[in-house]
């Protein structure tokens, strides 16, 4: 590269910026992909060194980076050299705003950074956990939590979210099921969708829209065990048609980056596995954003043994990651890779474009303070209108698992006990991954219940227990300023102070199970029921007589066959969010009828994992649906094989009744469709809304194929009384899979189609694809 003098690179990045000012198209979609910013970007990659290039490939981790320190610290020192692309988790436009100043005003080239940020499920203002919003089966509602998150998000400086999370998980004892949107392909390939498009929405540049970054991929939710960052083994064609299908569907919708997972697919870490990230990301999906490392997953490419810092950053670049996070192995490596040859400038030169693309995509060498508007935070940030959502989105994603006798809704009056270690703690009803929740000014359910009920009923509230038993295990599942105080009183004088003052009472709210960081991130478990002193606490209340409802807190589906039996009415509300007890009370009270229906299967016990709705059929299937056992089919000697709660389940107040089930032809042409339809009555005594599922069945394939498969689903409301006619259509391309050479085709021959409430649906007909 020719040397420059001070002054003509000067004016070369005047004229660079002067030039993309004047050019500010953009583009976030990835089809026929023709880079409008190409020249801008090789202008300046132009002036770059080589150590400049690599910053840019380098994300380091904000930490504890505070406002009036910037200048000051190691990374500073590092933007200003040029050697930093982006930074992640910083909070505030101060902040932000400080740290870009030293980019734009101390680095040489003043390339302005991006800032990263895990806003997962909303920012200040906190939506249920991913789990729970899939449950709402709404795509437009959910689209808006992105929408809003990336409203607040950018308000305070962010520019890029590292959501939406999307991993199809199988296995619920790994505690990231909570992040992502459950065990179903095709759901989650319309979660995935309406996320990245309510994150980046119709224009990057907008000072209110980020980047959304699609992770983990891959295939990270199928770690053996369930045990977090453990080895993943799978076959192609499950990747390609259970596992896959979500990551492609962001990728499709446009999504500006991706982030690569810890786990290894086929031997070879994500991070540094080229057919993943080149073959089959770029060649074949025509991704053309960036891809960023996991958390230090360059580096533990060297504890994976793929070999020291050196080899396995070279790995990494060479199979196509471009920004190496917290590792900063590209940083400190590359260029002696280079020298040896074991790296080529042209892959260096391949992912600095890829960043310096995005940036200009973003605007922000336009205006790198475009995020920076100290008049925002105020404005867009937690406002009445977010909470009033966020109210609403909560009740919409909770599920009613269980109601004897329309225990539920409530009467807002009389005296009403609530009681459990989850009912006042304001700082776990965000759940897992919320760095940025206002958990100051977030309700507990206790507060909730009392603004909701207000004078017309006498709420009396007791702990009634620990989180557990165990004070070591309640350190591990209260991390990150989530405390669920242990209380100094004894575990017998809890719940003796319980019972007195649930049998007090007209009717018994229990509200139990997990605390917020008993999912998440490395909050994987081998026994996944809720903990035993809450067991001990439920049995004691229900021993009182009192008409107990079981409100349940979780990341994860529990398996909780023994309440499914005892507890009269259970109601799993996931984490709510910021506004979790106004939401919870709104559907104990019947404001709202519950809707919401589980995209992850119950277990009965932890030995049927992985148990999910679409699996296979086996040579040996057990032929009856009681549960009988049968020697020599595929079954246990211990426990039947249907779950507790199978996907798609959920109760409402009222109840729908499907009828006449048709088809408009029992044949499908390849270039033709068929309408399915069904009438759904509202037999009950609410309003209410259902969610009518379409699976289909392949009734013979040249490779083998599952039992159901949900290919479509609408979220009606239906008043009491009222008849709707759900109409489904289906052509080829529904019908369509990987087989075994991983072509996507629909063969032609038989096909079931069933239409109902859950994945149980047995209401069905059939039909013909022809040639
Ligand atoms: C997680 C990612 C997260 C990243 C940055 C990692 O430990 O796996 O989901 O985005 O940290 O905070």
């Amino acid at each position: 590269m020719k040397r420059l003098t001070k002054t003509n690179t000067l004016m070369l990045c005047i004229m660079t910026l002067w030039f993309v000012s004047c050019n500010s198209e953009k583009n976030t979609s990835n089809a026929s992909y023709e880079n409008p910013y190409e020249d801008q970007v090789d202008s300046i990659l132009n002036l770059m060194t080589l150590d400049e290039k690599l910053g840019q490939l380098n994300l380091p981790s904000a930490g504890q980076f505070t406002t009036g320190q910037a200048t000051n610290s190691d990374i500073g020192g590092k933007i200003e050299k040029g050697l930093v692309g982006g930074l992640f988790n910083i909070k505030s436009v101060a902040n932000v705003k400080e740290v870009q100043e030293i980019a734009m005003e101390k680095s040489r080239l003043k390339i302005p950074l991006i800032f990263g940020m895990d806003v997962i499920h909303g920012y200040e203002t906190t939506f249920p956990i991913p789990l729970g919003l899939s449950c709402s089966w709404d795509m437009d509602l959910i689209k808006q939590t992105a929408r809003i998150a990336a409203i607040e998000a950018s308000a305070d400086g962010i520019n890029w979210v590292f959501s939406p999370m999307v991993d199809i998980s199988r296995d619920p004892r790994w505690g990231r099921i909570a992040e992502g949107a459950g065990e179903d392909p095709f759901l989650g390939s319309r979660v995935a969708k309406a996320m990245v498009e309510g994150y980046q929405g119709d224009d990057l540049t907008k000072n209110n829209t980020v980047m959304a970054c699609v992770k983990h991929f891959a295939l990270y939710g199928a770690s053996e065990a369930g045990r977090d960052y453990n080895t993943v083994d799978m076959s192609k064609i499950r990747m390609y048609n259970e596992y896959l299908p979500p990551y492609k569907a962001a990728v499709d919708a446009g999504v500006g980056s991706v982030m690569a997972s810890f786990n290894e697919i086929d031997g070879i870490p994500a991070t540094g596995n080229k057919w993943l990230l080149t073959d089959l990301l770029r060649n074949q999906w025509h991704f053309n954003g960036f891809v960023v490392s996991d958390y230090t997953g360059v580096s533990e490419m060297t504890t994976h043994g793929m070999g020291d810092l050196q080899q396995v950053s070279a790995l990494a670049l060479n199979a196509g990651l471009d920004m190496d996070m917290v590792s900063e192995g590209f940083l400190t490596t590359l260029k002696k890779s280079l020298d040896e040859s074991k790296v080529t400038m042209d892959a260096i030169d391949t992912a600095v474009k890829r960043i310096l693309t995005v940036k200009y995509q973003l605007g922000l060498f336009d205006d790198p303070y475009k995020y920076c508007d100290f008049d925002r935070p105020k404005a867009d940030i937690f406002t009445d209108e977010h909470k009033a959502f966020a109210r609403r989105v909560a009740s919409e994603s909770m599920v009613l698992l269980k109601n004897d006798d329309q225990l539920l809704p409530l009467k807002k009056s009389g005296t009403i006990a609530l009681i459990g270690p989850l009912a006042d703690t304001a700082v776990n009803m965000a759940g897992t991954w919320s760095v940025a929740a206002n958990q100051k000014e977030s309700n507990s359910f206790l507060d909730g219940i009392k603004e909701v009920v207000g004078y017309k009923a006498n709420i009396l509230y007791a702990k009634g227990s620990n989180l557990d038993y165990d004070p070591e295990f309640q350190k591990r599942a209260t991390m990150f300023g989530k405390e669920i105080p242990r209380d100094s009183t004894s575990d017998k004088q809890l719940l003796d102070n319980a019972v007195a003052i649930a049998s007090k009472s007209d009717v018994v709210i229990a509200a139990l199970g997990e605390s917020a960081e008993m999912s998440g991130e490395c909050s994987s478990r081998s026994n996944i029921s809720i903990p035993q002193a809450q067991k001990d606490l439920l049995n004691a209340l229900l021993d009182t007589g009192k008409p107990v409802v079981l409100v349940l807190f979780n990341g994860r589906p529990l398996t909780i066959p023994e309440e499914s039996k005892n507890v009269p009415a259970i109601l799993d509300v996931w984490f709510p969010g910021s506004e979790a007890g106004l939401a919870i009370s709104d559907v104990l009270f019947g404001d709202v009828n519950p809707s919401g229906k589980l995209t992850a299967t119950f277990p009965r016990n932890v030995g049927q994992i992985p148990i999910y709705y679409n699996h296979k059929n086996t040579g040996r299937p057990l032929d009856n649906k009681e549960g009988k056992f049968k020697k020599f089919l595929s079954n246990y000697l211990d426990v039947r094989n249907e779950p507790l709660y199978p996907f798609g389940y959920g109760l409402s107040y009222t109840t729908f009744d499907y009828s006449n089930l048709r088809l408009s032809s029992d044949q499908l042409d390849s270039d033709g469709s068929i309408q399915v339809s069904v009438d759904v009555t509202n037999s009950g005594d609410y309003d209410g809304k259902e969610v009518v599922q379409l699976y289909i069945r392949d009734l013979v394939g040249s490779v083998t194929r599952p039992v159901k498969e949900l290919k479509g689903f609408q979220k009606v409301a239906i008043k009491k009384g009222e008849t709707k006619t759900v109409t489904f259509k289906l052509t080829k391309e529904d019908l369509k899979f990987y087989n075994y050479n991983l072509d996507f085709v629909a063969e032609p021959g038989d096909f079931e189609v069933f239409v109902g409430t859950n994945s149980d649906a047995d209401l069905k007909s059939k039909f013909k694809l022809v040639e």
